[in-house]
């Protein structure tokens, strides 16, 4: 369930041809359960219909609130909409609307709206690059920044003028990330937070591979919920199809050797900062004895291949002994995923590679663990202390788990 669930968002919409990226907003934030009102600008109205936004909201669109007050109407509108907003955004925000927010102009419904709300205000600009770039728009924005408003910087990407650059307004599921972060306590503020996520993979040939049935979930989900309470994050991901979650440092590997270096990288490039290390991958225990670097060819004769494998490396062991070695302030929380005798193995997991805590989940139910987007976990700490946890969602399984680091 998301943070989202239940929030009344207020959109404002200005002129840009990134107009549609408020429609795909709006399509994600009714499947998370949100309540949505559109103010536009009227430039705005010239891209889409107000009728489009109230089709897709089932609200009514708010044009020219002060046209639309009826002379006796006692309900000022763009008041009752400015306290009604759990959060407020504009998206697409044009330079336009940017310098009118800045210096408190209001001679429209969405700048009027800027000033008049007063939870949590976002900006997600879109324009030319020479516009975003301007020293104009880059002051206004810092003088957003300052009164509290919170920008969703753009990105590199095709611009309406046929050119590419900066001022791409940011994809709209960075854009939810964002609207859900604000609603974070940012408990891990300064916090150096590395997490590896998914399944490793070990090649047998130049096409064929082993791996596990890890789908990264838990990780990723770790990885964005640390971001939403302001930690810094890395994350190492394995073999996974999932998105980077926004303002996270990602870097790809695929073997558990790889993990291991790009492990020992990251910490020494971090040496004199406190670092916490969440080990949510699915490291692959074994690997092909050897690689052999042409495609291994089927035998007439022979009905049965035996593929001879070697133990890989316990990664989080050798990390832990690899930060002590070169005096890394290095802490680590691991995970226990077992069949059987979930407690005493987890215990001894924790003893073996140096662990702070560990959360122990059961891999045998198939409504929990691998690939399901719940899990329900036993949390140990190094002193032997258990904490049952009720089944939950990764996000919320992710929360509880750092709330315990803050
Ligand atoms: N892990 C690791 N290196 C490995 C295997 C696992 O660092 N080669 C980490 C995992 O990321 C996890 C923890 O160790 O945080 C426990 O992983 P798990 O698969 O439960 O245990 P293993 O150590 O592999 O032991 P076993 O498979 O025998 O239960």
């Amino acid at each position: 369930m998301s943070v989202l669930k239940g929030k009344n968002i207020l959109i404002g919409v200005s002129s840009s041809i990134a107009i549609y990226k408020s429609l795909e907003l709006i399509s994600i934030l009714k499947k998370r359960g949100c309540n949505i009102k559109v103010a536009m600008t009227k430039d705005a109205q010239k891209f889409i219909s107000p009728l489009v936004f109230k089709a897709l909201t089932n609200n009514e669109v708010y044009c020219d609130v002060m046209e639309e007050m009826e002379l006796n109407d006692t309900n000022i509108t763009h008041i009752a909409l400015a306290k009604w907003a759990d959060l407020f955004i504009v998206v697409p925000a044009t330079a336009n609307i940017i310098a009118k927010m800045a210096n408190g102009l209001s001679d429209d419904t969405v700048s009027l709206l800027a000033l008049a709300v007063e939870s949590v205000k976002i900006v997600a600009p879109a324009m030319n690059s020479a516009m975003y770039l301007n020293k104009i728009t880059q002051n206004n924005l810092e003088k957003l920044k300052r009164n509290d408003f919170k920008i969703v910087e753009p990105v590199n990407g095709n611009l309406a003028c046929n050119t590419k650059g900066v001022g791409h307004i940011a994809d709209e599921n960075d854009i939810v990330d964002f609207m859900e972060s604000c609603f974070y306590d940012k408990i891990l503020k300064d916090k150096n937070i590395i997490v590896t996520a998914g399944a490793t993979l070990e090649a047998i040939d130049p096409v064929r591979y082993i791996t596990n049935r890890s789908s990264g979930k838990m990780g990723f989900a770790l990885a964005k919920i640390a971001r939403f309470m302001q930690a810094d994050v890395s994350l190492i991901s394995g073999h996974t199809n999932l998105k980077t979650p926004y303002g996270v440092k990602r870097i790809d590997i695929e073997s558990a050797d790889d993990m291991l270096n790009a492990l020992k990288n990251l910490i020494i490039s971090m040496k004199g900062k406190e670092i916490i290390l969440i080990m949510a991958a699915a490291v692959g225990d074994f690997k092909p004895y050897e690689y052999i670097n042409r495609k291994i060819k089927k035998k007439e004769d022979e009905t049965n291949f035996i593929l001879k494998l070697t133990k890989n490396k316990d990664l989080t062991y050798e990390i832990n002994k690899f930060a002590k070695e070169n005096d890394i302030d290095l802490t680590i929380i691991g995970f226990a995923a077992e069949t059987n005798d979930l407690i005493i193995n987890a215990k001894k997991k924790i003893i073996k590679k140096g662990l702070e805590f560990i959360v122990a989940n059961d891999i045998s139910r198939s409504d929990i663990g691998f690939n399901s987007n719940d899990n329900e976990v036993t949390i140990i700490d190094k002193s032997g202390k258990l904490e049952k946890l009720n089944k939950m969602n990764k996000e919320k399984l992710a929360f509880e788990i750092l709330r315990r680091i803050a």
